[in-house]
């Protein structure tokens, strides 16, 4: 029904990247595919727990396969992990695979919806919001220059997000 090319969700932890993929998914009537929770199925293993046996790196390695293998696909909703775009080769691979959406959010907002998370290795230290400004400021360009729409997810809910992205990649 739809010659719609995959959509693809990058931005920050606590962006709202699953919640709003599942909905634009359904919308759509396309299939949903979350990148850190097919690491994690296809490991056996959670993400902590890769980060503790094979550290970032491993995760890193784990996360461009699994990117390439998703971006194969076609007429998906695929979620990535905040840090797919670090690598040149991932943002080159989504970037061909179909429509990039970064989904934007403040530091602010990031730190309340991650505040009981225990799953983000990346966050379990006190320094929480320096980590976090650190990330944004080394990422954001990066989000930008991956992505063909900028869509703010912290100042309403997931629904309002989701139907502003159907307005703007179906018109
Ligand atoms: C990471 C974000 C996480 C996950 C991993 C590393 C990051 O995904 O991939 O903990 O570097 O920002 P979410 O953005 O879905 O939380």
């Amino acid at each position: 029904m739809s010659a719609l090319p995959n959509l693809i969700l990058v931005g920050p932890m606590g962006a709202g990247k699953s919640t709003i993929g599942r909905l634009l998914a359904a919308e759509l009537a396309r299939d949903f595919v979350d990148s850190d929770h097919e690491i994690q199925s296809r490991c056996g293993a959670d993400i902590p727990w890769i980060f503790d046996v094979e550290g970032e790196a491993g995760f890193r390695d784990r996360e461009a396969h699994m990117i390439r293998e998703l971006a194969g696909r076609e007429e998906m909703v695929i979620a990535t992990g905040g840090g797919a775009v670090l690598r040149e080769e991932n943002r080159r691979v989504l970037r061909d695979s179909g429509t990039v959406i970064y989904l934007y959010t403040t530091v602010s907002q990031q730190l309340r919806r991650t505040a009981k998370d225990r799953n983000r290795p990346l966050l379990q230290r006190d320094d929480r919001r320096q980590v976090l400004e650190r990330m944004f400021g080394e990422r954001d360009p990066l989000y930008r220059a991956t992505s063909d729409i900028v869509v703010r997810t912290d100042r309403r809910g997931p629904r309002a997000v989701v139907g502003d992205i159907l307005r703007r990649v179906q018109s």
